[in-house]
């Protein structure tokens, strides 16, 4: 698969949007998986800053170091992959300034990142910009944050009532109009996300945010089985009814892009009327 497809590129997961097939992201965090993952067909990498809790064992995101992103983000870019690399900006590393963080986006993107991806609602809309009109592509992430656990209380559902759902609404559209080119949704009801992936013209990835958004995205333990633990209602372990791990993420793809991957017991659902 790999030696007969062309890297993506972020202008490419943007025609998604368009044309489709959904895309389907991953979590990565090395050089083994990234060519593992390239070669069964996932369209974007996330060396997403769960390493903390899936490599590291933290209950949180929030000890990663911006040093730590740089390593695994170089050692998922050695693997070459056509699949394009999206790394976390760790805690605390984009949130004092524009600056600051288009210093810290840099060293993501030397080691390797075609994407930044950062957690926050319209008070990030002036990083977003200063970042994006430098030349760095950036994700943002709305619903449940989770560098901002201590914040929200835990890892609950956000946006179940019309105000906490306008708001996430809200600054997605302020957070596109700043010039970011793709939205992740965690863990907020399948019809709010369905109703900002219509309301933008940029890619949005779910998880846990059911099956009308652009492209989906899992941490790739919990899609393995391997998270120790009882798993969010969202995760579907894909290597129980696979021979391999490869049959796994094959499965998991095929799913995403015939949206068969959420369905209704791995989505969350609630009342929300925008
Ligand atoms: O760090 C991560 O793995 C993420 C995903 C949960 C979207 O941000």
């Amino acid at each position: 698969m790999n030696g007969m497809r062309k890297k993506i590129t972020v202008p490419d997961l943007e025609q998604r949007c368009f044309q489709g097939p959904p895309i389907s992201m991953l979590t990565c965090y090395d050089a083994a998986f990234a060519s593992l993952l390239d070669e069964c067909g996932v369209d974007a990498l996330l060396v997403g800053d769960s390493l903390g809790m899936v490599l590291q064992g933290h209950n949180t995101t929030i000890p990663v170091t911006i040093e730590q992103m740089e390593y695994h983000t170089s050692s998922v870019a050695r693997a070459n992959p056509k699949s394009l690399i999206v790394a976390d900006m760790p805690f605390a590393s984009y949130h004092e300034s524009p600056e600051q963080a288009f210093k810290n986006a840099a060293k993501l993107i030397a080691a390797g990142a075609q994407m930044v991806k950062l957690e926050g609602g319209e008070w990030l809309a002036p990083t977003v910009e200063f970042i994006s009109r430098r030349g760095v592509p950036v994700c943002a992430h709305l619903g449940l944050t989770p560098q901002s656990v201590h914040d929200l209380g835990g890892y609950r559902v956000q946006g179940r009532d019309s105000e906490s759902a306008l708001k996430i609404e809200r600054d997605a559209k302020a957070l596109e109009s700043a010039g970011a080119r793709m939205l992740v949704l965690e863990l907020v009801p399948a019809d709010l996300a369905g109703a900002i992936t219509q309301s933008l013209n940029i890619p949005t990835i779910g998880i846990g945010a059911g099956a009308a958004t652009t492209g989906q995205v899992l941490v790739l333990h919990d899609m393995l089985g391997i998270t120790p633990g009882k798993q969010p209602r969202f995760v579907k372990n894909f290597l129980a009814n696979s021979g391999s791990v490869a049959s796994a993420v094959k499965q998991y793809v095929a799913e995403v892009q015939a949206r068969s991957f959420p369905s209704e017991e791995h989505s969350v659902l609630g009342l929300v009327s925008l």
